[in-house]
């Protein structure tokens, strides 16, 4: 039996939806075990495209989908987008989708305080996605957050968003001069998501190991990506979670030996949407063609993703954090028509080799990207369902992307669509 994590590897939007729906078929439950709505995973399926916020995207294949603790939840944007996905002929009924009792609930006042800061930082602005995550992660660990377990007693609720919203309020108005909100507003919003989601929440923990004993198999859906980790990533220009394969443990309630594999998925360049430090990031003419071929548009906000070179100091990075059994490259088919194909493999600083990832933004700040040229390849090789068939500029591209990581391809993705896919050791089999 295999229990599978997916990870992104480098700034988020690898294409986990994509490989998430594909690996599904092969899993009974799919869990997302961090992050919030946030995250955008896309999946097509015979040229229909779903993009996902909360709902894990094992949904399309009708699997058990389960949000676990470790999310933040916007529980007006999950039952629009359990509207949205019913309306589309998708079971979200509670047997198929479930909610932990422990997961946290994004509140109004995370959201406000979200943009009001962001505003307030002009031109330092994280560029978050302002849905109120690193607000409501920031009460979670202080100990003042609201889960789904308090939401579903009136009681408690009431009495914990009195208490919140008084100070809210002054933090709101008079350092963030930003409008007030009327906690009794809230609770009776509040109160019809309560009444709506009450079938779905349970002790999702239990029901995961309780499967896992009974021979069934397990996706762990990562959002983000590694370099968006609190911890590991680029620092303060992150996302408020661990995105690492880690915290699949600690986010879904399972216990590490169940884990059998980790696959990061790795776009065949690298974008990042938002600020931050981006050593390979392009410039010119080059990183406007891969915007544009690669439609790098950010499908939580929309916003131009930026784009840049396959970094494999970032990739090594995440090998390490990941624990990486394989990798899944997505997006092969946008670097068609490129002479010239740059892979960094170290950074040069100040006349030093670095291999590692420096914490130091300032360091990294100086780091110039040191490549390797390889040569494109002008074939469309979205209709390619053999590794062998790929024209040989593809598979040198590929070869040298292994040899750098020392990690073996599992997948290759050479379109947006489930069948436009190559699968070569599946990561559900694999011996
Ligand atoms: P995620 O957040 O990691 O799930 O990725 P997103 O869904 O935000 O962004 C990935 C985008 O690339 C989506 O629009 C996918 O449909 C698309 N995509 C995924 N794999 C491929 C691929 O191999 N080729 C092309 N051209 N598009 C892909
Ligand atoms: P998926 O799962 C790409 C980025 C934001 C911002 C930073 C902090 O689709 O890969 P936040 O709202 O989390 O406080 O924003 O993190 N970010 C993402 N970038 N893909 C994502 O998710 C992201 N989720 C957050 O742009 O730079
Ligand atoms: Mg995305």
């Amino acid at each position: 039996m295999s229990n599978i994590v997916i990870v992104g590897t480098q700034w988020g939007d690898e294409g986990k939806g994509k490989v998430v729906d594909l690996l599904a078929e092969h899993a009974d439950i799919v869990v997302r075990f961090q992050g919030g709505n946030n995250a955008g995973h896309t999946m097509v399926v015979k040229g229909e495209q779903i993009i996902s916020h909360l709902v894990p995207s094992g949904i399309l294949q009708n699997k058990t989908c389960i949000i676990g603790n470790g999310l933040v939840v916007d529980p007006e944007v999950l039952i629009g987008e359990l509207d949205y996905l019913s309306e589309r002929g998708i079971d979200t009924g509670p047997d198929k989708v479930k909610i932990s009792e422990r997961a946290h609930i994004i509140m109004p006042y995370h959201k406000q305080v979200d943009h009001a800061r962001e505003r307030m930082k002009g031109d330092k602005k994280i560029g978050t996605t302002g849905r109120g995550i690193g607000p409501a992660y920031e009460d979670k660990a202080t100990r003042r957050g609201v889960r789904f377990v308090d939401l579903i007693n009136p009681e408690t609720f009431s009495e914990k968003v009195h208490a919140i919203c008084d100070e809210k309020n002054f933090y709101l108005k008079n350092y963030l001069s930003s409008e007030t909100l009327d906690p009794d507003e809230i609770i009776e919003t509040y109160s019809k998501y309560a009444d709506r989601l009450a079938p779905y929440i349970e002790n999702v923990s239990v029901t995961i190991y309780e499967s896992i004993k009974d021979g069934k198999q397990v996706l762990f859906e990562g959002a983000q990506g590694t370099h968006l980790d609190i911890d590991h990533g680029t620092y303060p220009f992150v996302t408020s979670s661990n995105t690492v394969a880690g915290n699949a443990c600690g986010g879904a309630g399972v216990g590490p030996k169940e884990i059998t594999g980790v696959i990061g998925i790795v776009k065949a360049y690298t974008t990042r949407v938002g600020a931050g430090p981006f050593p390979a990031e392009l410039f010119d003419e080059i990183g406007d063609q891969i915007q544009k071929t690669g439609a790098e548009f950010g499908a939580t906000t929309g916003r131009k993703r930026r784009c840049g070179w396959l970094d494999t100091v970032i990739l090594r990075n995440a090998v390490r954090l990941n624990g990486l059994t394989g990798i899944a490259v997505t997006k092969l088919d946008v670097l068609g028509g490129i002479d010239t194909l740059k892979i960094c493999d170290r950074y040069d600083y100040k006349g030093k080799i670095l291999k590692d990832f420096p914490a130091d933004l300032d360091i990294l700040a100086e780091c110039k990207p040191v490549y390797e040229n390889l040569p494109g390849w002008t074939e469309d090789i979205s209709q390619i369902r053999s590794k062998d068939d790929l024209p040989e500029n593809t598979k040198n591209y590929l070869s040298k992307l292994e040899n750098l990581v020392e990690t073996p391809i599992d997948i290759i993705s050479i379109g947006p669509d489930r069948d436009e896919t190559i699968v070569i050791n599946n990561p559900f089999k694999k011996s």
